[in-house]
């Protein structure tokens, strides 16, 4: 029998290797299902440590995290440097609101502008407030700069675009699943296809068009790459136009493609530049709209704000995520790591099941025959496997690991991928 003094010492010892925990899978799954409403359809993995590209679950088998919390996660779980910055700015000045001035946000601000090249940032929290956000900048540029009538602006999007469950972003949403039953939707938006700048011209035609919003790589559609110089025509077309080119890199930005934005593959630069996710260290949520003065000082004190936007505490991480990006190679890892992981699976994964390889650094996505098995029961299998990803869509499965992955870790995740894969039969 264990003696009272090492059962102690052994249960010490797996608290601090994070691994202790009172709670099965299957308690954890009925638990959540219980009491928290369901608005996802989450894999069966009840999760409770991550450190690095891995997670663990609370019997404690490891996973490789190839979702990074929806590309929140691009420096990894537990990233030392954000945690520092989380922890001691937590216990000097966590929240003021912006009715006064803190001593953190003007020097993240001043860092995010310059690293970017805009002139300002309106810092928010979520990627759907940002969003947000960069719209009502453009509608009230349309009034007050290129003078369209009272209440007339309209924003054109793209079909399958997505940028978040808020009732203006499904409003612009072409997916029944987001937007079914939501309805009266936002007037002024509508859609034109992705990848076409004959449409783009047609649409921003129209001089009521204020901006034009896309994202550089189409994230929950299913990692879909435009063509080469699909970005470049869009900015010239809106430039040709005077329509604003909004961005949204809340998913594609900050090295998650390769390189620090997806929009560097063409040499562009957005009026609007919209930032989330990967902003907040994956500890908090920081979000910004980035933009020059012609555009960002169309709003003025009290007409757009956030009780939480620009705080110190998402200031310093958000300042601690930037320098990582800034001195970790991160993009440059991203691209070197993307680069082996599609060429891998474009030479070994069985072409009758896998139809299409596609991405971008670390965005990528397989499409997955649906004679052969639903990218659902693929990633059950992957799950088992050691390997967590989620499906896109029925028959697409994004994988988009922390972008500070190593060769070896990509070598293993790749074994893993291809041997569940090629293993499925019809
Ligand atoms: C491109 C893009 N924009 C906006 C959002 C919304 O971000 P959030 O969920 O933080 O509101 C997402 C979320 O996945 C996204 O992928």
């Amino acid at each position: 029998m264990l003696s009272k003094h090492n059962l102690v010492l052994g249960l010490a010892k797996n608290i601090r290797k994070g691994t202790w925990r009172s709670i099965s899978s299957k308690e954890v799954f009925e638990k959540e299902e219980k009491y928290a409403a369901h608005n996802y359809h989450p894999l069966p993995v009840a999760l409770c440590k991550g450190k690095g590209v891995y997670m663990w679950d609370v019997e404690n088998k490891r996973y490789f995290d190839y979702l990074s919390g929806y590309s929140a996660n691009n420096f990894g779980h537990c990233h030392p440097k954000i945690l520092e910055a989380l922890e001691k700015q937590s216990k000097i000045l966590h929240h003021t609101s912006r009715a006064f001035f803190n001593d953190v946000l003007g020097e993240y601000a001043e860092k995010i502008t310059k690293l970017f090249g805009y002139d300002k940032v309106l810092p928010m929290n979520t990627g759907v407030e940002a969003d947000d956000t960069a719209c009502k900048l453009a509608r009230k540029w349309g009034y007050y700069k290129k003078k369209i009538p009272k209440n007339q602006a309209k924003i054109i999007f793209c079909s399958e675009n997505f940028w978040g469950r808020s009732l203006a972003a499904v409003s612009a949403s072409t997916d029944p699943t987001s937007f079914e039953g939501y309805g009266p939707f936002m007037p002024g938006f509508s859609c034109i296809p992705y990848n076409d700048l004959k449409a783009l011209e047609v649409a921003i035609s129209d001089p009521l068009v204020c901006a034009f919003m896309v994202e550089p790589i189409q994230g929950e559609a299913g990692i879909k790459v435009p063509d080469e110089g699909y970005l470049k025509g869009v900015r010239e077309l809106c430039t040709k136009h005077n329509v604003l080119w909004i961005a949204d890199e809340i998913q594609t930005g900050l090295g998650r493609t390769g390189k620090r934005l997806a929009v560097d593959y063409e040499n562009v630069k957005p009026d609007i530049l919209v930032l989330g996710k990967a902003l907040g260290g994956g500890v908090y949520p920081v979000s910004a709209a980035l933009a020059d003065d012609s555009i960002m000082l169309v709003i003025e004190p009290g007409t757009h704000g956030s009780t939480f936007g620009g705080n110190p505490l998402g200031s310093k991480v958000g300042i601690e995520a930037l320098n990582i990006l800034e001195n970790e190679n991160v993009a440059e890892n991203a691209n070197a790591m993307g680069k082996i992981f599609r060429k891998e699976l474009q030479s070994r994964l069985k072409k009758e099941i896998v139809t299409d390889i596609r991405g971008k650094g670390l965005l990528n996505a397989i499409v997955i025959n649906s004679n052969y098995a639903e990218a659902w029961n693929v990633c059950l299998k992957l799950k088992e496997n050691g390997l967590l990803a989620k499906p896109t869509h029925d028959d697409i499965i994004r994988f988009a690991p922390p972008l500070i992955i190593t060769e070896e870790e990509i070598h293993q995740s790749i074994e893993i991928i291809v041997n569940t894969v090629n293993n499925i039969s019809s």
